[in-house]
């Protein structure tokens, strides 16, 4: 997948004292460098499992209860802000994590490059980016290429988890996925923790659409 134009603008927020902390010294142990080769997540996380990719896990509050929560699957989470990769950095070692893992980097790269084909058993991308303005749609993540790359990666029967609370994102998406070939929309709701972002979308009042969709 070539897209010039990216799904994020890198704002250079806060990053406090300990975050900073965990980015120096615990990426060599919980981090994966970004590279343009296939991972071998077994490699990585010792043993066989089921593998699923979130992208965008912010600051990472729920990307790690899940991993707590599923302790019979690999996670491996892809976040390109600093301060969130640090604060899930922190949270790995505190939580001792052996099933989670950081990649700081552009997640369509990563897909492109160091996932198989045919390889997750999930994905999750809970509350990319809206870009509500007009003129901002097309840095949106979810668009038909972006579609046809997961659903190669995705396993048979391998299933993707989108959320927004941004209705009109929550209309493109389900157009966008229902018309990939690869993947068909599921009956089945998904059960996951609520998110940071989702919270402050809660307070102002937002609906919260959820989507599964299945890898035929
Ligand atoms: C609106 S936030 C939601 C974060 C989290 N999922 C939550 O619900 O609290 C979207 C996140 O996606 C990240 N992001 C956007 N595009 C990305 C990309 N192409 N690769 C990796 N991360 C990306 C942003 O840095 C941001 O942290």
């Amino acid at each position: 997948m070539k897209r010039g134009i990216r799904s994020y603008v890198l704002r250079q927020g806060r990053t406090t004292p300990a975050q900073q902390r965990a980015l120096d010294q615990l990426s060599a142990s919980y981090g994966i460098a970004y590279r343009q080769e296939i991972l071998r997540p077994e490699e990585i996380f010792g043993r066989q499992a089921p593998l699923v990719l979130e992208i965008g896990s912010g600051m990472g509050d729920t990307t790690a209860r899940i991993a707590a929560d599923q302790p019979g699957t690999d996670f491996i989470a892809i976040e390109v802000h600093g301060p969130g990769v640090g604060s899930l950095l922190q949270r790995i070692r505190k939580d001792e994590l052996k099933n989670l893992r950081i990649i700081r980097h552009d997640a369509a790269e990563v897909l492109e490059h160091m996932i198989a084909d045919g390889a997750l058993a999930g994905l999750h991308l809970f509350f990319p980016d809206p870009w509500p303005k007009k003129r901002h749609h097309k840095r949106r993540l979810v668009q038909p290429e972006f579609a046809a790359l997961a659903a190669r990666k995705l396993a048979p029967g391998g299933y993707l988890h989108a959320a927004t609370d941004w209705p009109e994102y929550a209309v493109q998406m389900a157009e966008v996925f229902n018309a990939e070939p690869l993947i068909a929309r599921a009956a089945e709701a998904k059960a996951r923790p609520i998110t940071k972002f989702e919270q402050r979308g809660v307070n102002l009042g937002h609906e919260v659409r959820d989507l599964v969709y299945r890898r035929r």
